[in-house]
């Protein structure tokens, strides 16, 4: 039976948004949170909220712009979604994209048409009108009317290339707007007025418009007035700052480290923060990558100087996942936090503390407050998103909760961690158990470890780690026929898995080259025990998922 802490949660709002931020209202499009990492790649602050945010919570939050998302839905659908009137007669800037553009054209007095038989999805050209930024006084047109184009280099008349997603389109322009852009085909692309509200039936922010982030930028630098000011040092700064301010003089953190980057980067800005009263703890529950552990304890206590605990659990762990072979149960156990809620008390009762740090990340706290009611369907529990272990009895400490992942890659260097640390692929909460199929053992264990240390070696050595999304080896429960020498051998067979990807949420099979596949199976079968045989696995997610379990 493991120990419980019979409170409840006791969840701290952990931050203030800085000062300077676009706010992203999210009409359900599936790039809405690409507009979020576009935005912060301009070094600009932004912040994904719903739709039916007011101008009254903007304004608390300091937005110098808005930008309102596409979305599935028509103006004219009942139950629609709307932007707050107020955000559209304030003197905020606002950027249309597609549904928000529809948004602007409909709320604010002009006509959006269902565009039958000429619905455009995909690759598409549009041009600049004539006398909108390439007449004789370009210089004003371009600043009032088409700041968006402002500075693209675009030849009087040649075509923009521009990724065109949408059946609605404006049909006349709200009073005010002008006429900013057509499509080839003839549907309105782009509209303003001069009061820094635009309109675009085209998504900017992917990368089929590859003139979009320029396009981003001219809203966010040149119509918005904001400065590229979110850098990871500013963003250190801050977050200290921030940190200091919770935590108080007095105040001591616990942080459990996992061996990601994540965690590991939450413990690095406490520790700026607040130094030695940050406690870490690394619990080994026996399923890390070959090495991982030992790097954990020599990192934090010798190279950074953080005080550090680490358990050994992997005798306990390896006892509660014998026999077992269901991957949500494996996932069950190893999420468990009672070795940590254990050692967390242990602590306690030697000194007090108050705090838990974790290493959220902006797209957990998207996935877990999502504005779509679709929200996508749970087809694994991801355990490590979102909340405390039950009755654990802290205020949490959430230095990453707005920051995107590639940003923490970024802070992470800044403050000092390894370089394979900060580029480590991601690595899920049950670790091996789930790369393990069927029962996990000791041995299996070690041979699936030995395997996988081979792959990533071998990537590393090849330079494709870092393009590589994830990369890791599988422990089938297939026993297969080969001969190795003279004798016949029945043995254990291995697969590779590696996938590009953005996200993590869809994933391509990754074109290694045969040399390097090759390479990595001879390996495998001479070096590792118990096994004789090496798959590639060449489906993408959907419809695998990344894991196999
Ligand atoms: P799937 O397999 O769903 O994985 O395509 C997507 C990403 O999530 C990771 N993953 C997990 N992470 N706990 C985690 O912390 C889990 O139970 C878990 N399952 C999958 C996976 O490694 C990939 O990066």
């Amino acid at each position: 039976m493991h120990p419980t802490v019979e409170a409840t949660i006791e969840e701290v709002a952990a931050t203030g948004a800085p000062r300077e931020m676009i706010a992203i209202l999210d009409y359900g499009s599936q790039y809405s949170r690409l507009i979020a990492r576009r935005v912060r790649e301009c070094r600009v602050y932004c912040e994904l909220l719903p739709a039916d945010t007011s101008l009254a919570e903007l304004r608390r939050l300091g937005a110098k712009g808005v930008i309102l998302s596409g979305g599935p839905d028509s103006v004219y659908d009942e139950g629609a979604r709307r932007v707050d009137q107020a955000i559209l007669e304030s003197e905020l800037p606002v950027l249309g994209i597609c549904y928000g553009m529809q948004l602007l054209a409909n709320q604010l007095g002009g006509r959006v048409e269902p565009q039958s038989g000429r619905r455009e999805y995909g690759p598409a050209e549009i041009r600049v009108v004539a006398d909108a930024g390439t007449g004789a006084d370009a210089a004003t047109d371009t600043a009032r009317r088409d700041g968006l184009f402002a500075g693209l280099g675009i030849a009087e008349g040649a075509g923009i290339p521009v990724w065109m997603s949408h059946g609605d389109s404006v049909g006349a322009l709200p009073p005010g707007f002008t006429e900013v852009a057509r499509s080839l085909s003839g549907a309105l692309a782009a509209m303003a007025d001069d009061r820094g509200r635009i309109g675009i039936q085209f998504h900017p922010e992917v990368s089929h418009t590859p003139q979009g982030r320029a396009m981003l930028e001219n809203f966010l630098f040149g119509v918005c007035g904001c400065a590229p000011s979110w850098t990871s040092g500013a963003f250190i700064e801050e977050a200290v700052e921030r940190i200091r301010r919770q935590v108080g003089e007095e105040g001591r953190v616990i942080c459990g480290l996992s061996g990601g980057v994540d965690s590991a980067v939450a413990a690095l800005l406490v520790h700026r923060a607040i130094g030695d009263r940050l406690t870490c703890i690394f619990v080994d529950t026996g399923c890390m990558r070959a090495g991982e552990p030992e790097q954990v304890v020599e990192t934090f206590r010798t190279h950074l100087r953080i005080p550090l605990v680490a358990v050994d659990a992997r005798t306990r762990f390896l006892g509660r996942l014998a026999g077992v072979t269901d991957p949500e149960q494996k996932r069950r156990i190893i999420g468990e936090e009672f070795v940590f809620e254990a050692e967390a008390e242990r602590l306690r009762e030697r000194e007090p503390i108050g705090f838990l740090a974790q290493g959220t990340l902006y797209p957990d706290v998207i996935e877990s407050t999502s504005h779509d009611a679709n929200a996508a369907q749970k087809i694994k529990t991801h355990h490590n998103v979102g909340g405390l272990p039950e009755g654990m009895r802290f205020a949490l400490v959430e230095p990453l909760r707005y920051v995107f992942k590639d940003e923490v890659r970024e802070v992470g260097q800044a403050l000092g961690l390894p370089e394979e640390w900060v580029w480590r692929h991601p690595f899920p909460g049950p670790g091996l158990a789930i790369r393990v199929i069927g029962e996990v053992t000791p041995e299996r264990l070690e041979t699936l470890c030995q395997a996988d240390a081979i792959v990533i070696e071998e990537l590393r050595r090849a330079e494709l780690y870092r393009q590589i999304g994830q990369a890791f080896a599988v422990l089938t429960p297939l026993q297969s026929v080969g001969v190795m020498g003279d004798g016949r051998t029945y043995a254990s067979m291995v697969a590779v898995r590696a996938v590009t990807t953005g996200d993590f949420m869809t994933a391509d099979w990754a074109r290694l080259p045969h040399e390097l596949l090759g390479r990595i199976a001879n390996r495998i079968v001479n070096e590792v025990p118990g096994v004789n045989r090496v798959v590639y696995d060449i489906t993408s997610k959907p419809p695998a998922t990344i894991e196999w379990e």
